[in-house]
């Protein structure tokens, strides 16, 4: 097996052609694989030029032991994945539906914003709906930070790559966590990102647009948030969504994945 290390990727190509093997000739192919009894579930990623790969992740890695080139000539049991293949959209099963399951499925990331400003209403019924998330022992750690401001909007776009989005966004609500209130981080995650998804979707069942923006801890646009907005030390930035109006249609693909459900065991 040709194994290479592309960056911080470890890519695994096939020396056969799966579409031909497996009797795949088309769409997403996903796999059982075993390397020296590590088993695990993969999607065969085309590698150019006919030639399919997988992705060993980091995880795999330390797994299998792998952490240098040495060790890289190891055997490979492979198998398509027959049990869940990804249905086309017409053949996923039948589902529900109503305006909420409607949003949750067309809500797709926003990163580009006409010139239209957001109101008064639209922000506090955003606000509202951040504020309704779910919340261990129902502590509600969260706070919101808004800003319409251009300027402080394009400094804290100056400070990270990922954020470039800010500088046409018509506002930001960064979700932060209160340490205080709820101590334990893994909860302040979980609850700031519960918070996050409604105003997220809130955006989306409005007609304006959003895209959720990590923010790490102690990296540079968690320094550059807590400088713009005064900060106290025990207020934890957890995620900044820049919003506005839509600069073009998007859609959202299918995404319903049978070989990411396990009922009873894995
Ligand atoms: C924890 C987290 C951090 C993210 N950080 C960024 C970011 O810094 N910049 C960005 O443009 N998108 C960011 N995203 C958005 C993802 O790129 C996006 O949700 C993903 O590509 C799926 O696309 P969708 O939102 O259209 O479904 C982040 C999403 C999450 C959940």
């Amino acid at each position: 097996m040709d194994i290479q290390n592309e960056g911080n990727k470890v890519l695994a190509y096939l020396p056969f052609d799966p579409r031909v093997e497996f009797n795949i000739p088309k769409g997403t192919i996903y796999v059982r694989c075993a390397i020296e009894n590590v088993e695990f579930k993969s999607r065969l990623m085309s590698g150019g030029g006919g030639k399919f790969c997988i992705i060993f992740n980091k995880q795999l890695l330390k797994d299998l032991g792998i952490d240098g080139e040495e060790k890289l000539n190891v055997h490979l049991d492979i198998e398509p994945d027959t049990r869940s293949p990804i249905p086309e959209p017409d053949q996923a099963p039948e589902m529900l539906n109503n305006e909420v399951l409607e949003a949750i499925s067309n809500r797709t990331s926003i990163r580009a914003f006409t010139n239209e400003d957001v109101v008064k209403v639209q922000i506090d019924t955003i606000l509202n709906a951040g504020l309704c998330a779910p919340s261990a022992t129902n502590k509600r750690p969260f706070h919101f930070l808004v800003t319409k401001d251009k300027e402080k909007m394009a400094r804290i776009a100056e400070n990270n790559r990922y954020v470039g989005m800010l500088k046409s966004a018509a506002a930001c609500i960064v979700v932060c966590g209160d340490r205080v209130v709820q101590g334990i981080p893994e909860w302040i995650l979980a609850d700031c990102s519960a918070a996050t998804e409604n105003i997220l979707l809130a955006i989306h069942s409005i007609g304006l647009g959003g895209v959720w923006c990590g923010v790490k801890q102690s990296g540079d646009l968690y320094k550059a948030i807590v400088k713009e907005f005064n900060l106290p030390n025990h207020i934890r930035p957890v995620s900044l969504v820049a919003f506005g109006h839509p600069a073009s249609k998007k859609t959202q693909t299918n995404r319903y994945e049978p070989a990411k459900i396990h009922y009873e065991l894995w």
